[in-house]
């Protein structure tokens, strides 16, 4: 199911896609060879915003994630490494070359935070735990992301609740420096402590 019911007229649009694509392979592949960087990530704007600031909440920002890391998701969004209820179908939609791209594209644009509601309580004890369990990868308060990291500070709350829930259940892979804080930060502090965390996150805007 998908999170966000405004998605489903994309679903149905993507089907219909899907199916005149196949119809019209070679013309497409040809007409999307030639297509600029900003014609193919428009593709991604109803759902993403355009430039990728993402008008949320289930949706993630991705204005401003660096080429390599959005290359990486997306693939890991065609093999179905990272669960996806929608990514994993789109991302299937386009070859390597496009998406490299696409993501040449995003990492031009600027990372603009979400305003949205926080728990001001959670965030100020979320700080603290991000300097202890987070920061050495995620930098800045979450703010700097790089090669391997998006930026998390300003990522819509929900998307992030959504993605922590299914690092922690295992259903997507964390590398196994993440893995080891964050179960020290859950012994620790619990499930509330992450909660904290990621309000901290949503509280930069
Ligand atoms: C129909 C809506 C929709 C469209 C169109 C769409 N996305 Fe997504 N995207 C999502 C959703 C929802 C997620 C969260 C993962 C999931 O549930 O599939 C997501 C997640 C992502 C992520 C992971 C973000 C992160 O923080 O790791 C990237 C990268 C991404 N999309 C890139 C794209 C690109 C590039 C396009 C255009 C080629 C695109 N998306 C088109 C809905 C969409
Ligand atoms: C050793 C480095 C490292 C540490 C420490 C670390 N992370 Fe990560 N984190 C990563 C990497 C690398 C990614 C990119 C995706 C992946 O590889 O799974 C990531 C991705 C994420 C994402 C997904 C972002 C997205 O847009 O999908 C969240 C949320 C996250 N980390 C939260 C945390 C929290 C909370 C902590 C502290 C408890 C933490 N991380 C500690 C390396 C780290």
């Amino acid at each position: 199911m998908p999170r966000n019911p405004g998605c489903i007229a994309w679903m149905t649009g993507l089907a219909l896609g899907v199916a005149v694509a196949s119809a019209q392979a070679a013309e497409k592949k040809e007409v999307l060879e030639g297509a600029p960087a900003r014609l193919l990530a428009a593709q991604c704007d109803g759902c993403h915003g355009f430039n990728g600031v993402s008008a949320g909440p289930s949706i993630p920002s991705i204005g401003g994630f660096s080429k390599d890391y959005m290359m990486e998701v997306m693939e890991g969004f065609r093999e179905g490494d990272v669960p996806a209820t929608l990514m994993d179908r789109i991302a299937r939609g386009y070859t390597e070359e496009e998406i490299e791209k696409i993501a040449g594209y995003y990492a031009k644009q600027k990372w603009v935070p979400a305003k949205q509601p926080f728990d001001a309580d959670l965030a100020g004890v979320g700080a603290k735990l991000h300097d202890k369990y987070c920061e050495k990868c995620h930098e800045e308060g979450g703010k700097k992301g790089d090669e391997d990291v998006p930026p998390l500070a300003g990522q819509w709350l929900p998307y992030l609740q959504y993605t922590m829930a299914d690092y922690v259940s295992g259903r997507r892979e964390m590398t196994k420096k993440m893995k080891k804080k964050v179960r020290k930060l859950m012994d620790a502090h619990g499930e509330k402590g992450l909660r904290a965390v990621l309000h901290f996150y949503a509280s930069q805007q």
